[in-house]
């Protein structure tokens, strides 16, 4: 697949790199440091280049979207047409303290965080996923925690974009679990949060992953 990373930081540099190493053609884009993009592409592999985020945009059919909130209105603005892609988004509503979520509280944001990326590009087929997953995690040789592989759920309305998504999941060495339609991310983001707090309380972060028990 073509996939335009907007966003190319802990998360999107982590899952790019992944999924260059899986075959993928993976564009890096959206950087202060037009290095880190070039090193992040050398480091990938020979699928990856990277480019201005309009352009990582226009030239994939998956944008994984892994920026800070309060980028999040300005970016989905300036990247140029997102009709018909499929945006898989990490961005979470967390608040920097962690103490809780910055959605639900600021009037015009809806109510999770994918929502309102839908409600911004409302002809992509977004789906929610990795939010549940820690960077540190992601960027390491053992993410899959011995022979066990941990869970990420996603959701989202289009069912031909989650199967994609979900692909993208398993190519990362993770187990994907759906979890239902796109307003599912409301409770998903807020699992999010809770995981972080409860990581940081245990002091096991960030070497923790979830994982969807079977019987
Ligand atoms: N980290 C995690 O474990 C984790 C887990 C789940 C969800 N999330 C969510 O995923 C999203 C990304 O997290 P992250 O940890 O990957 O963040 P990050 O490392 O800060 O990455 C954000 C990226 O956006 C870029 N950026 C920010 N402001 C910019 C600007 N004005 N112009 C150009 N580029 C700009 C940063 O550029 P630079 O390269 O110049 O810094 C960086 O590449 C966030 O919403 C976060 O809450 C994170």
């Amino acid at each position: 697949m073509r996939i335009g990373i907007v966003g190319s930081g802990n998360m999107g540099g982590g899952l790019g790199k992944l999924w260059a190493k899986a075959g993928h053609q993976v564009i890096f884009s959206y950087s202060r440091d037009e290095n880190k993009l070039r090193q992040l592409a050398t480091l990938a592999g020979q699928t990856a280049s990277f480019g201005p985020p309009a352009e990582a945009v226009a030239h994939s059919e998956v944008i994984l979207l892994a920026v800070g909130l309060s980028a999040l209105e300005e970016v989905i603005h300036t990247v140029g047409s997102l009709d018909g892609k499929v945006i898989i988004t990490c961005v979470s509503g967390l608040q920097p303290d962690f103490t809780g979520q910055t959605i639900g509280l600021a009037t015009e944001l809806k109510n999770s965080v994918a929502e309102r990326i839908q409600q911004l590009a409302p002809h992509a087929k977004v789906v929610e996923a990795f939010n549940i997953t820690f960077a540190e995690v992601i960027g390491s040789e053992s993410r899959q925690f011995g022979s066990d592989r941990p869970s990420v759920f996603y959701c989202g309305d289009d069912s031909d974009a989650k199967k994609i998504a979900a692909g993208l999941v398993e190519d990362c060495g993770y187990e994907a679990v759906d979890a239902g339609s796109l307003i599912v991310a409301r409770s998903l983001e807020t699992l999010a949060t809770a995981w972080v707090q409860f990581s940081v309380a245990s002091q096991l972060f960030p070497n923790l992953g979830l994982k969807a028990l079977r019987r």
